[in-house]
């Protein structure tokens, strides 16, 4: 089957049936099926081409691609690794295991942009000592993306170092709006600075800091040049912007989807203006469409990423930007 075919097929699975579905029986149905079909055998959805290929903190990369933080199981993450990302984002991990937050806790959020989402998630992880053993299975077919959370300095010291034996790249999810204890950080540069230097001390791997588009100012002004002073050369611009939704159990989520693009968009030539060359930026927020992604790299990142347009857009999506990319390669 052709690409275009396939993403038909899906476009027609989408609009026939997982759209129709609530989101707690489409969710877990789309990622039963991700678990259970060999989609990674298929060389269809890959795209090998070393022009595309690009360093991120010193890590080569097939092509600068990435898959956002959402899905920590292994399963999940290994068929990932098989469909075209030059490199694929584990979840954020806790020192303890967490439940996260009750259901309803992701919805479906229509805006004239196209399709998103929101999300309450709050972390549901299995803890760190669970995750390492899980993580200690897993091959790196394409480069593999740590990420850590925690309520304190220690916290992320403590699961940095207990991950990144396990991670090609360490993330630092300081944005998530979903848990207060998370979402505060960016009010508190201060204690950045000192979680930076913590989580330095930890590991020689390459951090990347993902920072939320709700703090622009404080973004640029004191969360970005505390990473850099600190030896972190890796922004991830960003993570969901914190709304309220009554359809929710906290009533309030990250949003997620084209919606945020433009923001993303603007964000990232702003970090590119004001630090120059010496700040890798990865671009999340909203990349549904190949010709996101390239205005993306064209606005100064080094990479891009996307979570959300995997579900909504499909498994081929990846490989639509691969061809967009090489098309213009030549
Ligand atoms: C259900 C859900 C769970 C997520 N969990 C995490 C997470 O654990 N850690 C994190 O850094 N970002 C998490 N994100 C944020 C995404 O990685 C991404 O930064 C955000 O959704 C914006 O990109 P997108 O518009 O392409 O989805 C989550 C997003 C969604 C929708």
């Amino acid at each position: 089957m052709t690409v275009a075919a396939l993403d038909r097929a899906y476009a027609a699975l989408d609009r026939f049936l997982l759209s129709r579905l609530p989101e707690r029986v489409a969710i877990p149905m789309g990622q039963w099926g991700l678990r259970l079909l060999p989609l990674d055998r298929l060389p269809v959805f890959r795209r090998d081409d070393p022009r595309l290929a690009v360093t991120l903190g010193g890590v080569r990369l097939p092509n600068p691609l990435i898959l956002s933080s959402q899905y920590y199981d292994t399963a999940i993450l290994r068929r990932a690794m098989g469909l075209g990302f030059g490199a694929v984002t584990a979840k954020s991990i806790t020192r303890n295991p967490r439940p996260g937050h009750p259901q309803p806790n992701v919805v479906r959020a229509w805006s004239p942009e196209g399709p998103g989402l929101v999300n309450c998630n709050g972390f549901h992880n299995p803890g760190l000592a669970a995750y390492r053993r899980d993580l200690a299975r897993l091959p790196h077919r394409v480069p593999l993306i740590v990420a850590a959370a925690g309520e304190s300095a220690e916290e992320y010291a403590e699961v940095v170092a207990g991950l990144a034996p396990f991670g090609d790249l360490v993330e630092l999810n300081i944005s998530s709006p979903n848990t207060k204890l998370v979402y505060e950080w960016s009010r508190k540069p201060a204690e950045l600075e000192r979680l930076f230097r913590a989580v330095r001390a930890v590991t020689d791997k390459p951090l990347i800091v993902k920072v939320s588009p709700d703090f622009r100012e404080m973004n640029e002004d004191a969360i970005v040049p505390a990473a850099l002073a600190a030896g972190i050369g890796i922004v991830n611009a960003g993570n969901t912007r914190r709304i309220d939704e009554p359809r929710l159990s906290q009533k309030a989520g990250g949003l997620s989807g084209p919606a945020i693009f433009s923001a993303t968009l603007d964000n990232v030539r702003r970090l590119r203006t004001r630090f120059g060359a010496q700040l890798e930026i990865i671009a999340t927020g909203g990349i549904d469409a190949p010709d996101k992604a390239l205005a993306a790299l064209d606005a100064g990142a080094n990479a891009c990423a996307y979570f959300t347009a995997f579900v909504t857009r499909g498994p081929l999506l990846a490989r639509r930007i691969l061809d967009a990319l090489a098309a213009r390669a030549r």
